[in-house]
């Protein structure tokens, strides 16, 4: 009898059943049955933010294409009204800027929860990158990074929290980046002009005489991304942490650490000050001539990557369900919180975590030395 009324609520307009929202609910003690139907009908409810394009836009469409519901959030509805018209069955959308007041994100996660009866996973893909030097942007460009990839993240997670932890069940994923790692470049000039002609000239490396390679492959340490790069190491540390605190509500927490994905990311960066600068992270800025090199190379490195980024948004999306479903790359395995995608990313972490364990070695008789002598 308990069995067939599940039955006819789970699949009405493929929405969850209403009594998913919570243990209070009077159907509440049946509640192990009925999740355990939810989980056989084996689609999840996502919340995915900043699906405007990019990366956040494949994901929908990769778990569309998996069989689950998805809330597709965005600034502006009108930058993705196509997908709930391309997907009616499956796609509903939701206007989120995750810089607004915690208590709207409150009330926005409440609407979003009676949108499918449910929600299984959040996802924090809305993020920019602000280009440009420590001196010049200060606190300003910090806080105003932070706003979106972190304090946004934050709160966004903090507004569904309560409704993943009553259910004791839910995914939150983070989209970090290898940046976290790495916030620093070495940029050769031979390497930027080879990029910017590659497309034109496939055997341009060849073309190009030896004597120049030598001249001009000499590297160019420029340091630029600190305000990106430093909002994503937060993300990690912040998702490391709390992976350890909703563990016992059975909710898992992921951070993606992407190498560079071939989106519109970079057209999308913010400057602090650049020669090419079309939105700025702060209005305040004083120019200071001494890094006019460091900003010249850096909107030139910018330029010539762009569109030549090895990562493939759509991979990074299915390996994103895959690990939500346990299954694909994650059927036998799963990563404990971050996971390193992009061949790119996988290249530099590997570097830094080298070279933090050459720095043990060398120092580290210096390291112990500083214990207090018992
Ligand atoms: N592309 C890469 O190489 C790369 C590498 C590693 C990590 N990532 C990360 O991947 C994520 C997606 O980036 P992408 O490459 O797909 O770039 P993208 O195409 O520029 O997408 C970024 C998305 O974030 C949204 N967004 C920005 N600020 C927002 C806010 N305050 N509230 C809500 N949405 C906001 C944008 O929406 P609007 O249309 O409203 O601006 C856009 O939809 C970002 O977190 C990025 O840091 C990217």
């Amino acid at each position: 009898m308990i069995g067939l009324y599940v039955l006819a609520l789970v699949h009405v307009n493929g929405t969850r059943p209403p009594f998913y929202m919570g243990n209070r609910h009077p159907f509440s003690r049946f509640r192990y049955t009925l999740i355990s139907n939810w989980q056989s009908s084996d689609f999840r409810v996502w919340l995915i933010t900043g699906t405007s394009s990019g990366l956040g836009r494949d994901l929908v469409r990769k778990a569309v294409d998996r069989g689950d519901r998805v809330i597709a959030t965005a600034r502006r509805l009108s930058r993705i009204e196509d997908l709930a018209a391309q997907y009616p069955n499956n796609v509903k959308v939701l206007q989120l800027d995750v810089t607004e007041p915690f208590k709207q994100l409150r009330s926005k996660a409440q609407e979003a929860v009676s949108l499918w009866n449910g929600i299984d996973v959040v996802v924090n893909n809305a993020g920019f990158g602000c280009a440009g030097v420590i001196e010049e942007g200060g606190t300003d460009a910090l806080m105003e990074t932070y706003k979106t990839n972190v304090f946004g993240a934050v709160n966004v997670t903090n507004a569904f929290l309560p409704y993943l932890r009553e259910q004791r069940h839910g995914t939150i994923v983070f989209i970090g980046s290898r940046s976290g790692w790495r916030t620093n470049f070495v940029v050769r000039y031979y390497d930027m002009v080879l990029s910017r002609h590659e497309s034109q000239y496939s055997s341009y490396r060849e073309m190009v005489p030896l004597c120049f390679v030598l001249v001009t492959n000499l590297p160019k340490l420029i340091l630029i991304i600190g305000f990106y790069g430093s909002s994503k190491a937060a993300l990690h540390a912040i998702a490391d942490a709390l992976a350890e605190e909703v563990k016992p509500f059975g909710i898992k927490v992921y951070n993606i650490m992407p190498g560079g994905i071939r989106t519109q990311g970079i057209n999308n960066m913010r400057w602090v000050r650049g020669e090419t600068s079309s939105s700025q992270c702060s209005d305040f800025i004083k120019a200071i001539s001494d890094y006019d090199e460091a900003i010249h190379t850096m909107t030139n490195h910018f330029q010539s990557t762009n569109g030549h980024e090895t990562g493939d948004s759509q991979k990074v999306a299915k390996v994103i369900v895959d690990l939500v479903h346990c299954e694909g790359v994650a059927t036998d395995r799963q990563p404990d919180v971050s996971l390193v995608l992009g061949s790119d990313a996988k290249r530099d972490i590997a570097k830094k975590c080298h070279g933090v364990l050459d720095l043990l070695d060398q120092w580290g008789d210096v390291a112990a030395s500083t214990d207090l002598s018992e």
